[in-house]
């Protein structure tokens, strides 16, 4: 501000005492040269000054990443302590504050919850959170290059282009299948629902019908809600006892509803379920597909990048079949969330779905031949998300992904040998991916078939491996009975990793069985 009444009054003296043609020309002279240099510009840091402030970013970057070994999974004490810490919820103030104050802000912030970025998460899908893909955002957000439509960013577009297509044919897609990166699995279900429906039902589709399974992850059903259609448009097909898909009962049930005069339009096949990592009969539900005019849609949000590997690739044959595929990147490629993919193999129907309606102001913008994002998902402005998969998969090149997940497969795989020699664990049958599920044998704990017992003994094992901090593991419900699952995802999660896993799951399950026999008169 006082710069600013400097230059105002350099100005005002000028207009006060007239002066020549001369005097006018050195003022505007002292005017231009000089404002730049007297006006602080907060907001863009240059020179020595943002070089300090990177290298800031980058010290506070390699702590985290070294620390993470030694620090525990899960920290949930004091999170109300946290959330009243008013120095933390302060509200912005008119001066700015030191950067390094404000990282060691977030990282007091970071520090409750659950840390993702800890190898020993194996609750839920974990997530991954490449550092390159770190980096990769950082340029992405300084260059701030517009790549919803392509004229403005040709060059950033093709890369973003070239990351679909490399993923349309790792799934054998043929070439006029298109995609779009999206902020995860559920917007690209989403999108593949729209295209169906818009390609498949009349603009009333309030008789069309969906079909999934008990064990299709729950964003399909809020896609639908979303969408307008009602609860009774998703249907159970019923599974096989390892919870796949049954491809007959999906036909009768087509043809039921067909009888009635209802649309079925649209069936869900899972590449890897959340609950257990089993994977549908994709080239049967194909083939159901054909004869009943349905969208085959592949859920491998989970699964899909394990087809980098020959075993994911035969575990999931079909997969090339789909009509659409949705994709996390945010899981099976390690990145960080919010990077989700959906690939339509008509690439053409994709696009009518979400295309027009462009505003007038945008008319300058014509005449590139790559695809206008904006015209194949929701979104017009958008983050360059594409640089946070194309970076690092050229960085590290393919093989290193490939290789992180084979080594995920054969992880899980040693897992689920080793659990199933300790007899106080009922395992579920081995993992299709790299999911492995178990429950405590109500035998062991409670000399009978109590399954209550069972399920009590199963938290509580849970319970005390989770307690401990070095791993972490969630349950879920499997035909009534609670489970605990171990997904093997995380590229952090190694050979030591996995066996201080099996090492608590061990150790709690004996101990478990020890306390009951003690509280047993
Ligand atoms: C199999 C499966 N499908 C879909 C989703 C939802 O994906 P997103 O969270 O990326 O929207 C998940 C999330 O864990 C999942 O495991």
């Amino acid at each position: 501000v006082s710069h600013r009444n400097d230059i105002d009054d350099h100005q005002q003296r000028g207009r006060r005492s007239g002066g020549t043609h001369a005097d006018r020309t050195n003022r505007q002279k002292f005017v231009v040269l000089t404002e730049p240099a007297l006006r602080r510009r907060p907001l863009e840091p240059v020179g020595d000054e943002l070089r300090k402030a990177l290298l800031i970013v980058t010290d506070y970057v390699c702590a985290v990443v070294d620390q993470l070994p030694m620090q525990s999974v899960t920290d949930f004490g004091g999170v109300q302590k946290l959330l009243a810490d008013t120095v933390l919820r302060r509200m912005p103030q008119e001066d700015g504050r030191p950067l390094g104050e404000l990282i060691e802000l977030i990282d007091r912030a970071a520090a409750k919850g659950i840390n993702t970025a800890n190898g020993g998460l194996f609750g839920f899908v974990p997530g991954g959170g490449l550092v390159s893909a770190g980096i990769a955002d950082l340029i992405a957000d300084v260059l701030n290059r517009f790549t919803g439509q392509s004229t403005p960013a040709p060059g950033l577009v093709a890369l973003e282009t070239d990351i679909l297509r490399w993923m349309s044919e790792l799934f054998c897609l043929p070439t006029e299948a298109r995609g779009i990166l999206t902020t995860g699995t559920s917007m690209a279900t989403l999108s593949a629902l729209i295209t169906a429906r818009t390609s498949l039902l009349p603009n009333d589709f309030l008789r069309g019908v969906m079909y999934v399974t008990n064990q299709t992850h729950a964003h399909v059903a809020k896609a639908a809600r979303l969408l307008g259609f009602l609860p009774e448009a998703v249907r159970i097909v019923g599974c096989d006892e390892r919870q796949r898909m049954d491809p007959g009962a999906l036909h009768a049930a087509v043809v039921a509803d067909k009888a009635k005069g209802l649309l079925p339009f649209f069936v869900v096949a899972s590449a890897g379920t959340t609950n257990t990592g089993a994977v549908d009969p994709m080239s049967a539900i194909a083939d159901v597909a054909v004869i009943d005019g349905l969208w085959m849609h592949v859920d491998a949000a989970y699964g899909g990048f394990f087809q980098l590997t020959n075993r994911g690739k035969q575990r999931l044959r079909g997969v090339e079949l789909a009509d659409s595929i949705a994709l996390d990147p945010h899981k099976g490629l390690f990145l960080p969330f919010g990077t989700g993919c959906l690939l339509v193999r008509n690439g053409q129907l994709l696009r009518e779905a979400h295309s027009g309606g462009d505003p007038d102001y945008l008319q300058d913008l014509q005449g590139s031949p790559l695809p206008d994002f904006s015209d194949y998902g929701p979104e017009l402005t958008r983050d360059f998300r594409g640089l946070r998969v194309w970076l690092p998969l050229h960085l590290h090149g393919v093989e290193a992904f490939r290789s992180a997940l084979n080594e995920k497969l054969d992880l899980a795989q040693l897992a689920y040998e080793k659990l199933s020699a300790v007899s106080e664990l009922i395992m579920l049958e081995p993992p299709d991916l790299s999911i492995i599920g178990f429950r405590m044998n109500s035998q062991a704990v409670a000399g009978g078939h109590d399954t209550a017992a069972g399920d009590e003994a199963t938290a509580e094992l849970l319970r005390r491996i989770n307690a401990e901090g070095r791993v972490m593991l969630s349950s879920t419900r499997l035909s009534g009975r609670l489970v605990v699952r171990m997904c093997v995802l995380h590229h952090r999660a190694d050979e030591a990793k996995v066996e201080e896993a099996i090492d608590a799951i061990q150790r709690h399950a004996a101990d478990l069985r020890l306390d009951q026999f003690a509280a047993t008169p």
